[in-house]
């Protein structure tokens, strides 16, 4: 989505917001759309990773910033994937996934498995190597670092599902720049 003018999005409700102080600038849940909270999470960074998992020889992988920690006892972590993508559901089918986390070189990857460009599934796996660790979850041989997770717990919302995973092993790649997500585009830092 191009960069959006907030002011003029919520002019009509909040007219003098180009006129307020920064820290005044706040809106209620009454002014709040998708279009403001996509602006407020634009300027939220976000790690690119592309999380995996393969179900009866159907291999998926799919390129998310929803991803986080939650413990280190056991290790575990979360990833958040959209319900309303039907090629999601392998995912809620496997019962493991491999989150791997990319560098400032993944950048055609992180694209192709965001869906860009239409390529078929095992075209996007092939612009990576892969190997599998505990669970079967294709891991990516170069990815900064990869968690392989068996699925705990989920969470259905309205839009997605929250998938918590418990590390069963993880892959330490090279220490390089990552691919990091913010004001819709990517960075590297
Ligand atoms: C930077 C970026 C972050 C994304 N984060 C998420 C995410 O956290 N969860 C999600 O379900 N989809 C996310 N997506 C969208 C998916 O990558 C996309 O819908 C999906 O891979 C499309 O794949 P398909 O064409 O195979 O259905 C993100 C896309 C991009 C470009």
């Amino acid at each position: 989505m191009e960069n959006v003018n907030l002011e003029g999005h919520i002019g009509a409700q909040c007219a003098n917001w180009a006129g307020l102080a920064p820290e005044k600038r706040v809106l209620n849940s009454q002014q709040m759309d998708p279009v403001v909270y996509r602006e407020a999470m634009s300027r939220y960074a976000g790690h690119v990773q592309v999380v995996t998992t393969e179900y009866e020889g159907v291999r998926r992988g799919v390129t998310i910033t929803a991803a986080c920690s939650v413990s280190d006892r056991p290790p575990s972590l979360l990833v958040c994937l959209n319900n309303n993508n039907a090629n999601n559901s392998v995912f809620f089918e496997s019962g493991f996934f491999a989150l791997n986390t990319l560098g400032a070189h993944h950048q055609a990857l992180a694209n192709a498995f965001a869906g860009f460009g239409g390529l078929p599934v095992e075209d996007r796996f092939a612009l990576g190597e892969w190997q599998t660790l505990s669970t079967g979850a294709p891991v990516l041989s170069d990815a900064i670092v990869s968690f392989d997770c068996r699925v705990t717990d989920r969470k259905v919302t309205a839009t997605h599902t929250v998938l918590f995973g418990e590390v069963k092993a993880v892959h330490f790649g090279r220490q390089e720049a990552s691919l990091i997500y913010l004001d819709r585009g990517y960075r590297t830092l």
